[in-house]
């Protein structure tokens, strides 16, 4: 059997080592052949390929970004797109392909499985919001370097007796923001999923401030109060329909310091979270979904994704996973508020 892999949406550390796995349990375990798709739905799309075997994955599996590139490329936005893509998968004589990514990528598997496509999807994204799986690689290295680097934060805040407001990644869902915030010992978290008031925010941050004589702040780019204004970039939106959030945390500083009187600072981590090299429990967990898929192709288990439950990779319906997002409970959010202020 000839198997097609692909990348899709935003990068996610990890995505080489779950490459690695599947490869090479795919080359030496079944006796498949593989071929790599480049940039996304882009590659299918436009018939780029680039040869993947034992060489093209070896001393990857540390390693940041994706060998096969990424992008943003929605197929069933293009005329003809599905019909491109049977085409150019049958001109590569693959047979099954392996579609590893978030929302977006996964939900095109899905709808090409329902056109009869022999496919599997492996979840991807920093911002964990994926249903059916506890926890996507790629999320503990950017809840690492966003915790890293309020750590350092912390130092420059209290010697200038500053308030700091940091922005993270997680545009409908705050786990980047939540484990950050409980990691650093923020003064408080903003996540989409609650929507915060600038007076509640400004009584956590005096309360905090009169304790330690500054504070800081971690707020997920799509936080919200309750007149629900996003803060964006620019108009544009991306072939998902997704608008470019950023500019939060600048909004925050100003409203902080006008609320509290204290000199306000804001910090963008932004791609910061998403670039470099895998934890080792993202490159595990990856290895794993890889080593798994390789499995789950060779039993022919079409339409499913593989999953993390507990310790075990388990296999779920394509659908679940692009059903409904997985968003941070009230219960964990109000959790992480006792140690607020
Ligand atoms: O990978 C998901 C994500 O990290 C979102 O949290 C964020 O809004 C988005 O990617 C930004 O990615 P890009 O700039 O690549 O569109």
């Amino acid at each position: 059997m000839r198997i097609g892999v692909l990348t899709g949406g935003g990068d996610a550390p990890g995505l080489n080592a779950v490459i690695a796995g599947l490869v090479t349990r795919g080359i030496r375990e079944h006796g498949f052949e593989f071929v790599g798709f480049k940039d996304g739905w882009k590659g299918p799309l436009e018939g780029h390929t680039t040869p993947l075997n034992l060489e093209a994955v070896a001393n990857i599996v540390g390693e940041g970004g994706t060998i096969l590139g990424s992008s943003r490329t929605n197929p069933m936005k293009i005329e003809d797109g599905v019909a491109r893509i049977e085409k150019n998968l049958k001109a590569a004589q693959v047979d099954a392909l392996v579609a590893i990514g978030g929302e977006d990528t996964l939900g095109v598997a899905t709808k090409l499985h329902e056109h009869g496509f022999q496919v599997i999807g492996v979840p991807k994204t920093i911002d964990n919001d994926l249903s059916g799986t506890d926890y996507t690689f790629g999320f503990d290295t950017a809840v690492s370097i966003a915790t890293e680097a309020v750590d350092r934060l912390h130092t420059t805040a209290r010697s200038h007796h500053r308030v700091l407001v940091v922005e993270v990644m997680g545009r409908h869902a705050g786990w980047i923001a939540l484990h950050t915030g409980m990691a650093s010992d923020a003064a408080c978290t903003l996540i989409p999923e609650q929507e915060y008031h600038v007076s509640q925010v400004a009584s956590w941050v005096k309360s905090r401030y009169a304790r330690d004589g500054y504070a800081i702040v971690v707020a997920a780019e799509g936080a919200h109060s309750p007149e629900g204004d996003l803060v964006t970039k620019d108009d544009s939106v991306d072939a998902f329909g997704h608008v470019k959030l950023s500019g939060l945390a600048d909004r925050l500083c100003a409203q902080i310091e006008k609320e509290t009187g204290y000199e306000t600072r804001s910090m963008i981590l932004g791609h910061l979270q998403r670039g470099g090299s895998p934890t080792a429990f993202d490159r595990v967990l990856g290895a794993r979904l890889g080593l798994n898929a390789a499995d789950a192709v060779g039993e022919k288990a079409w339409g499913q994704m593989l999953a993390l439950h507990g310790t075990q990779i388990a296999r779920v319906p394509l659908s679940t996973a692009t059903g409904e997002l997985k968003t941070v409970p009230a219960a964990r959010y109000d959790e992480a508020k006792s140690l607020f202020g």
